[in-house]
């Protein structure tokens, strides 16, 4: 029963730390933008790109513009005719997908300035370090029992006869705990 505790209050955990890991959203160049001189390289070296962030480019319209290429059209500097271009002025892109992606400028002579960007996009960071535990969803916790968290009015007859049993929870979801650090 204490076990079984254990597990909803480790699964409630479990969610906590997994909607703790949102999606990002990467302002390309910061406040500097998508614009000439800025080295996009430098900015994004100590990125962490993941499928479900986003990349936003802010650059003046008309006066500048945003292709995705290929790694050869990269750097070449070319913008194919069939490239999804845009000059918009701001652009949010969902990375779908991991693996590298290119961008660069298509406006006059800005990729060959430098105004380019490529990134590697890792997986979603989930399911990863609490995998090894059984799924602890399957047993729902009986509407009977309080939850966890709940104290207990200090008057009540059956309050003393709780202190024990949170203690083993407690220690049940430390041994919980502690097993998977060591699995991973
Ligand atoms: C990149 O795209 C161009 C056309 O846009 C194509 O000719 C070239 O073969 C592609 N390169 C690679 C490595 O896919």
């Amino acid at each position: 029963m204490a076990l079984s505790r254990a597990l909803f209050l480790f699964s409630l955990i479990v969610t906590i730390f997994s909607t703790m890991a949102m999606a990002k959203d990467f302002v390309v160049g910061d406040k500097n933008g998508w614009t000439l001189g800025v080295d996009y390289q430098t900015w994004a070296a100590n990125k962490v790109f993941r499928v479900g962030d986003t990349l936003t480019f802010n650059y003046v319209a008309g006066k500048d513009s945003l292709v995705r290429v290929n790694g050869s059209d990269f750097q070449s500097c070319s913008v194919p005719l069939t490239a999804p271009v845009s000059s918009t002025g701001r652009n949010t892109i969902l990375l779908t997908t991991t693996g590298r992606r290119w961008y660069i400028s298509g406006f006059a002579n800005h990729c060959k300035s430098g105004q380019k960007l490529v990134i590697t996009v890792l997986p979603q960071q989930q399911d990863a370090w609490w995998s090894p535990v059984p799924s602890p969803s399957a047993s729902p916790l009986p509407s009977s029992t309080p939850a966890p968290e709940a104290a207990p009015p200090s008057n009540a007859p059956w309050a003393a006869a709780s202190v024990p049993r949170r203690s083993l929870l407690q220690k049940k979801l430390f041994q919980i705990f502690n097993r998977n650090m060591i699995a991973v």
